[in-house]
This record gives C-alpha cells, sequence and structure tokens, in this order.
C-alpha cells in the first residue's frame, strides 16, 4: 500500500473522477448545473474514503466499493444543500451555497434528485450476495439523519436541551451517515456480521466527535481555512455542545445575561459572536471541547482493537488521528 496519505488521495481521486462523470450532458439543466456545482465544490471526502478502507478489510478490494463510496458522497451532499436552507447558510466549501447562487425551490429539487441517484448507485441482488444489508443500512441512515436534522431544529425554540438530547441528536444528524459508510464497506468485502458490529461502534463515535469538533471549528475555525462563515450558529441560535456547557458553567451576571439572551431570541446578531468567542474562552469550554471531541476520538481507537490486524485497519486508525487536528 502507499502511505496512509497518498492512498487516501488515490481514493478520492477515483471517487472524484466517478462522481464528475456522473451528470455528463443530463437535462435539464436547471436542476443539473446545481448537481454538478456541489458535486465539483470539494470537500474532505471523509465518507467515501472511509467506505473504501472498510471495503479493504477482510482482504476485500476497494475498487468495488467506488460506487457505493459515491452513493455516500451523494447522500452527503444532498444533507448539505438542505442543511443549509435550514440554517440559511450562505458560505460552504468556500462557495456560494446552492439556494443563495440559484433559489430555495432549486436547491430543494436538487437535493430531491441526489437521493434518487445516491440509492441507484447501490449494488443490487444480481451483483452483490449483501445488496439487501447495504440498502438497509443506506435508508437507515437516510430516515435517521432527517430525524437528526428535525431534532437540531426542534432545539432552537427549546429552552432545556441536556448534554443527553444533543447527544441523541448528533448521533442521528451525524453519525448514522458515517455507520452506513463503513458498514456498507464491510458489506462489500463480506466481513463477519459481528465484526462489521465493531465498525458501526467505530463509525458512531467518529461521527459524535466529528459534530462537537463541527461545533468548535464553527466558532473558532479560520473562515478561509473553513469554507463556512463562522459563528453561524450562534446566528441560528443552535444548541450547539459549547452553548450547552455555557449554559451549565456560566456564573457571573454578565454571562448569564447573555445566555439568556441567546436563548429568549433563539440566537443573536453577528456583532455578539466574538462576545460568544470570549464567554466560551473564559469559562474555559474552547479548550475542554477539544478534550470532549478527543476523547470520542480515542473510543473510536478503542473500538477497532477487536477488527483482525491488516493495513486498512491500521488506516482506520490514521484517519482518526489526522481528523483530530483538522483545521476544515
Ligand atoms: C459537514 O461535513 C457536515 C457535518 C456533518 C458536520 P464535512 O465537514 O465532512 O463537510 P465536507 O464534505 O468536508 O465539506
Ligand atoms: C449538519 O450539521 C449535519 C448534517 C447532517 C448536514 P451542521 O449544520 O453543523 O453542519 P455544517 O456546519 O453546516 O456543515
Ligand atoms: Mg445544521
Ligand atoms: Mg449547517
Ligand atoms: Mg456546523
Amino acid at each position: 500500500m502507499l502511505n496512509f496519505k497518498e492512498q487516501y488521495n488515490s481514493f478520492l481521486n477515483q471517487i472524484e473522477n466517478r462522481l464528475f462523470n456522473l451528470l455528463k450532458d443530463k437535462e435539464p439543466k436547471s436542476i443539473y448545473e446545481p448537481f454538478d456545482y456541489i458535486l465539483k465544490g470539494g470537500g474532505k471526502r471523509v465518507r467515501p474514503v472511509l467506505t473504501m478502507i472498510c471495503s479493504g478489510l477482510n482482504g476485500g478490494n476497494p475498487s468495488e466499493a467506488l460506487d457505493s463510496a459515491c452513493a455516500m458522497e451523494i447522500l452527503h451532499n444532498f444533507t448539505l444543500v438542505h442543511d443549509d436552507i435550514m440554517d440559511r447558510s450562505n458560505l460552504r466549501r468556500g462557495r456560494e451555497t446552492i439556494h443563495i447562487k440559484w433559489s430555495e425551490p432549486i436547491a430543494i429539487l436538487t437535493g430531491d434528485i441526489m437521493v434518487g441517484y445516491a440509492f441507484g448507485l447501490l449494488p443490487n441482488c444480481s451483483n452483490h450476495e449483501r445488496s439487501e444489508y447495504i440498502k438497509n443500512e443506506f435508508v437507515k441512515a437516510l430516515i435517521e439523519v432527517c430525524e437528526g436534522q428535525a431534532y437540531d431544529m426542534d432545539f432552537n425554540t427549546d429552552k432545556n436541551v441536556s448534554l443527553e438530547k444533543y447527544l441523541l441528536m448528533i448521533e442521528k444528524k451525524t453519525s448514522r451517515v458515517l455507520e452506513a459508510c463503513a458498514t456498507i464497506g464491510g458489506h462489500i468485502a463480506k466481513m463477519d456480521l459481528d465484526e462489521i458490529e465493531n465498525l458501526r461502534k467505530y463509525a458512531n463515535n467518529l461521527g459524535i466527535a466529528f459534530q462537537i469538533q463541527d461545533d468548535w471549528l464553527d466558532i473558532s475555525a479560520e473562515q478561509n481555512q473553513l469554507g463556512k462563515k463562522i459563528g453561524n450558529d450562534i446566528l441560528e441560535g443552535k444548541k450547539t455542545y459549547l452553548i450547552i456547557k455555557a449554559k451549565e458553567l456560566a456564573k457571573s451576571s454578565n454571562d448569564v445575561k447573555l445566555l439568556d439572551e441567546f436563548y429568549q431570541n433563539n440566537g443573536m446578531t453577528e456583532e455578539y459572536i466574538p462576545e460568544f468567542f470570549n464567554l466560551f474562552k473564559n469559562l474555559g469550554i474552547i479548550e475542554s471541547t477539544v478534550e470532549e471531541f478527543n476523547n470520542y476520538f480515542k473510543k473510536a481507537l478503542d473500538n477497532l482493537v477487536k477488527i483482525k490486524d491488516s493495513e486498512y485497519k491500521s488506516m482506520l486508525e490514521w484517519l482518526v488521528t489526522t481528523l483530530m487536528v483538522r483545521k476544515f
């Protein structure tokens, strides 16, 4: 095998080649242009690469998972297109979001058609003996990501979001798609079903870590590195890990007042974003959030212990340590 970074890029190139040739000459342009635009906007491609790595476990051949990997990237991109409407986000991967560059109706329809394309890329029963399992994993992820997104929106007006409720919400909105990526890869490699459950646990913890880190990046990253608007979660009144922690730890009357306003108004205006950064910083939350997501990344590593040793297993470990220090 190449070194892991080169192997990652090799998978990424195969995935992008397939994705970029999927929509050639399709009509109508009104929907295929934005579909093509979101696919070509970059992104880390963590999910399809995860599928390909897992399909190499058990002596499998990752190229056999290419279409399923692309299905998972398209499913993920569908969630982003609709998420950006819900979160009123204008910027994604450093470019205008589809509902801003085109319109909301176009962004809704683009997301819808993407689900069809994703589903269509999965193997059918004539070309894979695990096709039924694979379909079930995909459907479960699709349903639960929507449930998670619904909780995320419900929480905007919920004044009592506990850490427990937050964790359930992010497991649905973020972990489930990663779980499907890993387990589908495992099925393509025809792994034993109980080994696939270890992959699921790995991806579950990876997803929890990834989302807590995403909340942290929202306020502490560099906008031109992140490619998304810094502080958007504050504008939108999101009950992020950092906000829930701040509610728990704030004692001074100024801090309590600021948070009360956030909870009352379901978010704050632009000029308050630096105040929230300072609030988190002074309460030690910027630092403790890093510890928290690293704990979940470490749990993901522990979940790999029971999987048989191989180069691809080592690559799953490498993926965790690489994501731990991501800047976007
Ligand atoms: C963003 O996912 C949405 C979340 C689940 C946090 P990524 O951070 O993987 O986005 P891209 O695909 O790399 O742009
Ligand atoms: C999104 O969570 C999770 C999805 C299922 C798309 P966020 O709303 O925090 O993702 P970003 O920050 O916009 O990428
Ligand atoms: Mg969102
Ligand atoms: Mg969002
Ligand atoms: Mg976010």
